[in-house]
């Protein structure tokens, strides 16, 4: 099923309550919270303070997207900050399956993602536990970069190798996502698609981009 997710990593934290409110009126699906530790990408963001703090602000899913090293540590904590999923990337992890059971066995979605130069191989021994693939469509670490067409082919090959396990998690893909190149990775085969600057930064508004990219998948 498609979603219309929006991440906040472009909103004005001065106002973040509004910001989420004004998502939710426009229509998205869910929240993405990017999580950066400074570290895995050279910047920093949400800790699961400010997660929780903005839990009860919309009714929306939350899904944090862990940028981070050690994801071990902190996926719980944004589990019972509020995120519904906690999404991983395979390169933090020296067990995949360890960090992604961890997330089921609190009760969580467990997604992965995968930077634009990692394969799909980085996902074996871990496929039977993967609740959502994230297929990264900018480098990670920061809003407004351009969309990575070249990713097309990864996500259609994402796709044939869930179905191959009888695992119909669904693709979602980050990064650079507006309406004149959301039908690329749809028609490789993408469900979810996160939006930031998109969305945030769209000259009419967040109700109209939210439109927009909908009326570019019909
Ligand atoms: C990169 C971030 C961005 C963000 C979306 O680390 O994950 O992809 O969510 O930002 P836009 O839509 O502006 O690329």
């Amino acid at each position: 099923m498609i979603q219309i997710i929006a991440s906040v990593l472009g909103s004005r934290y001065d106002r973040l309550g509004d910001e989420l409110r004004d998502l939710a009126q426009a229509g998205v699906d869910a929240v993405q919270w990017d999580v950066m530790d400074g570290h895995f990408v050279p910047n920093l963001t949400f800790g699961a303070g400010v997660v929780a703090a903005c839990r009860e602000v919309v009714d929306l899913p939350y899904e944090a997207h862990l940028m981070i090293e050690d994801p071990d540590r902190w996926s719980l904590d944004y589990l019972e900050a509020g995120c519904e999923t906690v999404i991983v990337h395979a390169e933090t992890t020296d067990d995949l399956a360890r960090s992604l059971g961890m997330i089921r066995s609190a009760g969580g979605r467990a997604g992965v993602a995968l930077n634009p130069g990692t394969g799909l191989d980085a996902l074996a021994g871990a496929i039977e536990l993967i609740d959502l693939l994230v297929v990264m469509t900018v480098e990670p670490g920061f809003g407004g970069q351009g969309y990575i067409a070249e990713m097309e082919p990864k996500i259609n090959a994402a796709r044939g190798l869930l179905d191959a396990a009888g695992n119909s998690a669904p693709i979602e893909v980050d990064g650079g996502i507006k309406a004149h190149n959301i039908a690329g990775p749809y028609a490789a085969g993408a469900e979810h698609f996160i939006s930031g600057s998109g969305i945030l930064a769209h000259p009419d508004g967040k109700t109209a981009a939210v439109a927009e990219l909908r009326a570019a998948l019909a």
